[in-house]
């Protein structure tokens, strides 16, 4: 019984974590990672940001392990700590050195107790972006990473055993921390993160990414399809591929192939004919990068999920100008069409900045009519954040606190009314559910996600568990869909 609620609540974390993917801050205390073996030592990753850091964490764990680190759900006691950071906004960044406080009061209670001491590392985008001024600001910091270096944890620590000087590490290493990474993962669970490609050369004026991530670079499909491989043996029924532009993605194809290179559209192709892999999903994409291979693909790929998260920002042609997003809103609008016309279940997603530089009440009002004409299952939006080294930062016109805000209630209601209104229009209709647990309530109901992502609970018995069922769609909240058995 105890058993049954421990892993319940992991698995609530790790679907709160989907949902809160391209939010503001994902913080995750679990792995969804099976700690291995009979280690000696302890470590506590926490992260935020996107799905790339969720998997990076996932990755670092995976690393340790071989040298005897087990990972555990909290800061208190552990070896090591890591910070796996984001930068995309401020209040991200800042949440990094407040938690840092907290960190250093357990440190020094460890090293009082005589049980040896807590090493603290700071990985991520924070650590990229911030580099040394990190250990300056916050000495408890022991380790700074960046996030193409983590493929050096091991030897990062033992440098940081000999001398106790701090160790900082911020190059970009990208394609040789693929080629490192252990193909095996200890993973938990039936839907994983696949990334396949890294880094960003598109510089939208607001972001910090290019800067944090590097340059775009794409894994070579050999080496996706052994990690999905082992992901399959291990019950994943379920892949996200994931990219800061994922359909930018080229990478080496594989052996024996006629061609050179494959494009997402490929992949997913490839990947859909992996035994035991029955969705695939992919995040985030960019609309200059919709090929017709893709955009096909979505028609002709019955395993790809059909729920499209694709970022529009804004629906003002100057804004969209000014954040250097290379597309109109005709354009993103007529893709849109062409994407729904190869899928006519699709359902969207996207990112809105609100108060960008510049941004009028006429600009904003485009943005609601964008909403309005495409219809989102579901979306994400924030106020623009002054990120100090990209241009939005020294753009004129910058918007006020409260305009900002105003505007962001406006988006945010309506974005919330039409969440709602699509989860109701699926009552009535019967639709696979990839069971992730059953209920911690232990009333004979579990718990799945629908093709849609939402979380959809319905009477079944644990044997479920793992597998695609069908389910009739019986009520609908914002949130959640609640069904029977089909
Ligand atoms: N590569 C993706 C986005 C990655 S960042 C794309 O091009 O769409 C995730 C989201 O954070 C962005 O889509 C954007 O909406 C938001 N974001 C990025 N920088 C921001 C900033 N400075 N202020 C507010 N939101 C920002
Ligand atoms: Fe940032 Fe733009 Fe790159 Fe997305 S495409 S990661 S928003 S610079
Ligand atoms: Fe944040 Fe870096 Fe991801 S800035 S959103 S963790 S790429």
């Amino acid at each position: 019984m105890a058993k049954t609620l421990d892993i319940d609540s992991k698995r609530k974390v790790s679907a709160r974590k989907q949902e809160l993917a391209a939010k503001d801050v994902v913080v995750a205390n679990t792995l969804d990672v099976a700690p291995a073996g009979p280690n000696t030592k302890k470590v506590f990753i926490k992260t935020y940001g996107c799905q790339m850091n969720v998997y990076d964490s996932q990755r670092m764990a995976d690393i340790l392990a071989p040298i005897g680190y087990a990972p555990i759900d909290s800061a208190e006691g552990a070896d090591l700590v890591i910070l796996n950071t984001c930068h995309i906004r401020e209040k991200a960044a800042e949440k990094v050195y407040s938690e840092l406080g907290r960190i250093r009061k357990m440190k020094e209670e460890k090293d009082a107790s005589g049980e040896g001491t807590m090493t603290v590392a700071v990985a991520g985008c924070v650590a990229q972006a911030e580099g040394a001024e990190i250990t300056r600001r916050a000495p408890v910091v022991d380790m700074v990473l960046g996030p193409q270096t983590y493929h050096k944890l091991p030897e990062m620590i033992a440098r940081l055993a000999r001398s106790n000087d701090e160790v900082l590490e911020t190059q970009f290493d990208t394609l040789e921390k693929f080629d490192e990474l252990p193909v095996e993962r200890m993973i938990k669970g039936f839907a994983a993160f696949v990334t396949i490609q890294e880094g960003c050369d598109k510089f939208c004026t607001f972001c910090v990414v290019p800067y944090t991530r590097g340059a775009e670079v794409s894994r070579p499909v050999d080496q996706i399809v052994a990690e999905i491989r082992g992901l399959a043996a291990q019950g994943v029924r379920e892949v996200t591929l994931l990219g800061q532009n994922v359909n930018a993605y080229h990478g080496p194809a594989p052996a024996g192939s006629t061609q050179d290179e494959f494009g997402l559209g490929e992949l997913i192709a490839h990947v859909a004919k992996i035994g035991g892999i029955e969705r695939i999903r992919f995040t985030t994409s960019h609309p200059r990068d919709m090929d017709e291979a893709l955009i096909a693909a979505h028609g002709t790929e019955s395993k790809l999920m059909p729920y499209l998260h694709l970022p529009l920002q804004s629906g003002s042609d100057k804004i969209l100008k000014s954040m250097n997003r290379g597309h109109s809103y005709a354009h993103y609008r007529d893709l849109i069409a062409r994407i729904r016309a190869a899928r006519p279940d699709l359902a969207l997603s996207s990112d809105f900045i609100v108060g960008f530089p510049g941004e009028t009440d006429e600009d904003f009002e485009a943005t609601m009519t964008a909403v309005r004409e495409i219809g989102y299952g579901s979306a994400f939006s924030f106020k623009y954040s002054i990120r100090p080294g990209t241009p939005g930062a020294d753009m004129d016109n910058q918007v006020p606190e409260d305009v900002k805000s105003e505007r962001l209630t406006r988006l945010q209601e309506l974005l919330a009314k039409q969440q709602t209104e699509f989860n109701q229009s699926l009552i009535g209709k019967t639709l696979p559910v990839l069971v992730e647990n059953v209920s911690a309530k232990n009333d004979g109901t579990v718990f799945g996600r629908a093709p849609y992502l939402q979380g959809t609970h319905f009477a079944a018995g644990p044997e479920t568990v793992g597998q695609i069922v069908q389910v009739k769609i019986t009520d609908a909240g914002r949130n959640s869909l609640t069904g029977l058995l089909a």
